[in-house]
């Protein structure tokens, strides 16, 4: 990407299809979240590279305990290794992990692997990688307003001066800037309950590419395509 290109300060990914990619080859659905787990790495470091400041991945949805038990105890088996394996080259590359989400809801080991990562990479500045976790955008502003109504009701908080930075400042989210650009892949036009709050003026780009084929060209591509957007925020244009 050529310098005066505008780079996103926050992208957002819904990482879908690796279900569909398994099934296309007659493999098990969990073959397609390892090689999803190789689109990750490829991703994340292409952010880096380019300079991105924050880049949030859709992991794993409260929507998504609902599926087979064993295919949440692979996810979150993968998720694990995941975490462990990747805290050398998070270090090298000064990579700070983030997690928002349900987090207690994960278990035990995955939650301790976690942690440990969290930790490990607190003091690092350069790209700030996000995993939604156990994230649902509803449960999130739930807590939100109930933290709210709690100062409220506790006098910390006069009802009359909420705004809508009151807001932001109690979501999981409240020390990043909005996404400007939010990818989904495998084609699915839809938001999933991700960050319902934080994508009101984000530019949207669905891909048909399942995510284990997702790569670092396409994402360059949507890159420099998300450059020539004209972004109005409701203004009149500006040419
Ligand atoms: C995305 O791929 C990964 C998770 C939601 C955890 P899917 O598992 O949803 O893949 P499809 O949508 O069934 O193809
Ligand atoms: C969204 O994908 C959640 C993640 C990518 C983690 P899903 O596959 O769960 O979404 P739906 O069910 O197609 O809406
Ligand atoms: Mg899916």
């Amino acid at each position: 990407m050529s310098s005066n290109e505008r780079i996103p300060s926050h992208v957002a990914i819904i990482m879908d299809g690796n279900g569909r990619w398994a099934r296309k080859r007659m493999l098990n659905r969990v073959k397609g979240h390892e090689r999803g787990t190789e689109t990750v790495r490829a991703i994340v470091r292409a952010s880096r590279e380019i300079g991105i400041p924050f880049l949030t991945l859709y992991a794993f949805s409260t929507e998504n305990w609902a599926r087979p038990r064993t295919e949440v105890m692979a996810l979150m088996s993968l998720l694990k290794r995941f975490l462990t394996r990747e805290r050398a080259e998070m270090m090298e590359n000064d990579i700070r992990l983030n997690a928002i989400g349900d987090i207690d809801r994960l278990p035990d080991d995955v939650r301790a692997a976690l942690d440990e990562t969290l930790r490990t990479t607190a003091g690092n500045k350069g790209l700030r990688l996000t995993l939604s976790l156990s994230y649902g955008s509803r449960a999130e502003i739930v807590s939100a307003v109930r933290e709210i109504a709690r100062k409220a009701a506790g006098g910390e908080l006069d009802p009359a001066s909420i705004s809508e930075e009151t807001v932001a400042d109690h979501l999981y989210t409240r020390e990043m800037p909005d996404p400007d650009l939010l990818i989904r892949t495998s084609g699915e036009m839809r938001i999933s309950n991700f960050l319902l709050w934080q994508i009101a003026y984000s530019e949207i780009f669905v891909t048909d590419t399942l995510w284990p084929d997702f790569n670092r060209e396409e994402y360059l591509d949507i890159l420099r395509a998300y450059g020539l957007r004209e972004r109005r925020f409701g203004k009149v244009s500006e040419t």
